[in-house]
Parts: structure tokens; C-alpha cells; sequence
């Protein structure tokens, strides 16, 4: 597979699942990202020996919905002043498994999908990985604005990471037990900076944080961060790859079964963005590069071919 180009399920579709996540699961690989396409939000594939198999649109405008002790709205679709429903925003969706309630949780930003300023954080959970996973609504995690995020398990505790206070800062949330609230703000990162597209690995007991600067979709300057711990101190943020990251923005990082470290981005747009200025989703493409981390450095290594 070609880095920046649309890659086919293997029916010979177009992948959709962007701003994504990779799930490990008895065995099986999960990839799951953003879908755009009718009433589809997020969609679910898993790994064949031949490729990408398309399992299922696991959250669409139709979801089940279902309130939890966390007050939140529950509106898939947002009603506008002439009546209609429209669909709203559901960006960078992540999944992780919670061993004690047997759940998949997802997390995800949601927006109004009118003005782009509820800057919530909202939760969905499934009994299986692939199935229709149900609504739990969206909410402002504490009171604060809630974009860009992911998920990070660290020392058996699972970790929620948005951009907040419009995009100024980075807040890291310890979540509760069951994942379906954050518990405590562990920490804020990178103040001021306006960083985006976190996405965490821990190798050989550090943290290693990339993320993107905030320019909407047109690609820019990752960058590097280091740590001990996701609650102790980052390490100043210097640039990764070329200044468009080699046209991608960080999706997740995760390590293949070499232990080598995969950055997984997307060339939103297919990378014509730089050109014209408009936003084609189904454009989009995606981008896997090696990156070498040797505990403090880190450093994207630039191939045609997808490195995964
Ligand atoms: C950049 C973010 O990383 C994307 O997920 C998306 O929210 C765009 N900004 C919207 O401008």
C-alpha cells in the first residue's frame, strides 16, 4: 500500500476510518476511524491474512442511545431552524477494551455539526468489538472544551488526552473504572502551544507523545514529547518529519510485531488540499511511516510505501 493514497478494503472498496484507532483483541486486529459517507460516524474493520475486511458501521446517526449517570446530550442528529435533522460531528474515535465491565468503550470529539463550538467529548460502549455499539451522549469532561483526543493505558490505568480551552492546551484525564467518565485532570500539557492529533506509545518505560500543530486540515509540523509517566513532566516539543509531516496528521501510534513503532496519519484530502483549498473527504488517504525511538529522539522515516 502507497502512503497517502485511498486504501481498498478487500472487496475492493474504499477503507473510511479516519482519525482512527487500532484495537489488538483475542487474536485479531481492529481498525476502526471516522466514516462520513450516508448515516455512517465511525466504522470497524479487522485484519485478514489478505488485507482489510470491512465488519461494520458500529455507530451511525441511527445508534441506540442510552443515558448513564454522566449527564450528556444524546442527539445523533441535530435538529436546525427549519426543522431539519442534520448530522452532527463525530471525529477521531478510539476504542479500548474494559476488562472489568467486558465492554468496548469508545471515546470520540463530538460537534453540532452547525457551528463546530460544543467541543465535547462523547462515549459509546459495545459488548463486542465489531457490533452496534450504543450512544452515551456528549459532554464537556469537567466543564472544559474537549477536541483532538485519544485514549493511553498506562501501569493498568486508562487515560483520556484532549485538546482543550480552544485548542490552547492539552488535558490528560484518569478516567473511572468503568471508562465512562473521566475521574480526576492529571495533568496539562504543552499550555499555549495549540497542539492537536495526540497519539501516545510506551516503549521500554517512556512516553512518547506526537502531535500535530492546529491549522484545520491542512498538514503541518509534528512534533515529539517525552515522559516517564503520562501524569509527570513532557519534555519540550521539537519537530518530527518535514514541516507537513510528509502531508499527514497523526491518527495513533502503536507497535507492530517487530516492537517497532508505526505512526498512522492522515493525508486528508489525498494531499490536494494544498492546492485547493477545499476539503474532500473521500480524498482522504493514509500514511504509515516508521519512526525510530531510541528513549529520548524520536525521528519519522519517510517512505513511499506504507511501513505496517
Ligand atoms: C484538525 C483535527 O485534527 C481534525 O481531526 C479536525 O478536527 C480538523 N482539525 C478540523 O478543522
Amino acid at each position: 500500500m502507497k502512503n497517502g493514497e485511498k486504501w481498498l478494503d478487500i472487496d475492493g472498496n474504499p477503507i473510511e476510518a479516519h482519525g482512527g484507532c487500532r484495537l489488538y483483541h483475542e487474536g485479531k486486529l481492529y481498525w476502526y476511524g471516522e466514516d462520513r459517507r450516508g448515516d455512517n460516524y465511525v466504522s470497524c474493520y479487522v485484519l485478514e491474512k489478505n488485507g482489510w475486511k470491512f465488519l461494520n458501521s458500529v455507530l451511525t446517526t441511527n445508534s441506540k442511545t442510552q443515558a448513564t449517570r454522566v449527564v450528556a446530550n444524546l442527539d445523533l442528529r441535530k435538529e436546525i431552524s427549519n426543522g431539519d435533522k442534520i448530522r452532527v460531528i463525530i471525529e477521531r474515535p478510539k476504542v479500548v477494551y474494559n476488562k472489568k465491565t467486558k465492554k468496548f468503550v469508545m471515546w470520540m470529539h463530538y460537534e453540532n455539526g452547525v457551528d463546530r463550538q460544543d467541543a465535547c467529548a462523547a462515549v459509546a460502549t459495545c459488548d463486542t468489538p465489531y457490533g452496534d455499539f450504543v450512544y452515551h451522549g456528549a459532554f464537556n469532561p469537567m466543564g472544559h472544551h474537549s477536541r483532538d483526543c485519544t485514549l493511553f493505558e498506562q501501569n493498568g490505568k486508562m487515560y483520556f488526552i484532549s485538546s482543550a480551552r480552544r485548542n490552547a492546551d492539552l488535558h490528560v484525564y484518569l478516567l473511572q473504572d468503568d471508562y465512562l467518565n473521566v475521574a480526576r485532570l492529571v495533568n496539562v500539557l504543552f499550555s499555549n502551544e495549540k497542539r492537536e492529533a495526540p497519539a501516545f506509545v510506551e516503549k521500554d518505560g517512556k512516553v512518547l507523545l506526537i502531535t500535530s500543530g492546529c491549522t484545520g486540515w491542512y498538514p503541518n509540523q509534528a512534533t515529539f514529547s517525552v515522559a516517564d509517566s503520562i501524569t509527570g513532566d513532557f519534555t519540550v516539543n521539537e519537530n518530527l518529519g518535514d514541516e507537513t509531516t510528509y502531508l499527514s496528521q497523526s491518527a495513533f501510534l502503536y507497535k507492530n510485531e517487530k516492537g517497532e513503532i508505526v505512526f498512522f496519519g492522515d493525508r486528508w484530502g489525498g494531499g490536494d488540499l494544498l492546492q485547493t483549498r477545499e476539503f474532500d473527504y473521500t480524498k482522504s488517504g493514509y500514511c504509515a511511516y516508521k519512526v525510530e525511538f531510541d528513549g529520548e529522539t524520536a525521528k519519522l522515516v519517510y517512505s513511499d510505501e506504507a511501513f505496517c
